[in-house]
């Protein structure tokens, strides 16, 4: 099995679709995003709390641990009776999503590890590689999952979460070119690696979508 055809046969727009086209997938698809954001949310205030801490900071930790919150709600809009944490059963292969998160974690840290021998600016710029990696994919999904939402006339929306993530995705890469004289290349090859991990993250839930 080629590459190429594991990424047709499994593309973004058309996995989506068929997991909304059914109400229990969707709502499971839904809380397993909410995971994913309270993972990001935990982690930012995991490593992020110093004296350092600063605005960007605290709105970063405060605006995923809300989008948590709204995939969680929208899994309730989908299904009334949804249950409310993330076991397994819960979500749309929860192992698969959380070692997409960790491996990308291990990933970054090893990069800037060999550059970056000072621990604060070392911790500091793992956590800007690692969100604006995961935020980045996250607009190509979330775009094209909004744009299904939308044409299906769903009552939910990912236009103000969107809105959102764009803007940490500005301030995140203005930190990281202050503090990275190769942030450029830097990132393009985590992103080269990330597309790796993605893949295989979403091989499995465009296997589940065909339940
Ligand atoms: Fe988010
Ligand atoms: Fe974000």
């Amino acid at each position: 099995m080629g590459h190429a055809t594991e990424t047709t046969n499994h593309s973004i727009p058309e996995v989506l679709k068929a997991i909304v086209s059914k109400e229990m997938n969707h709502a499971l698809w839904l809380n397993t995003l909410s995971l994913l954001e309270h993972i990001g949310s935990r982690k930012i205030l995991l490593t992020q709390s110093s004296e350092d801490t600063s605005e960007m900071i605290l709105r970063h930790a405060t605006e995923e641990a809300r989008h948590a919150l709204f995939f969680k709600k929208a899994a309730r809009t989908i299904q009334p009776e949804f249950r409310s944490g993330y076991q397994n059963s819960s979500l749309v292969r929860g192992t698969a999503a959380r070692i997409y998160f960790a491996k990308l974690d291990t990933l970054v840290r090893r990069n800037l590890k060999k550059v970056f021998t000072d621990e604060r600016t070392f911790t500091y710029l793992a956590y800007l590689y690692t969100t604006t990696v995961i935020e980045k994919r996250a607009m190509v999904v979330y775009n094209a999952y909004d744009e299904i939402l939308n044409q299906s006339g769903s009552p939910i929306r990912l236009t103000n979460l969107i809105l959102e993530e764009e803007g940490h995705l500005s301030e995140m890469s203005a930190e990281m070119y202050r503090l990275d004289p190769n942030a450029e290349q830097r990132l393009a090859l985590l992103e080269a690696e990330e597309a790796k991990i993605f893949a295989r993250f979403w091989r499995q839930i465009g296997e589940f979508s065909l339940n």
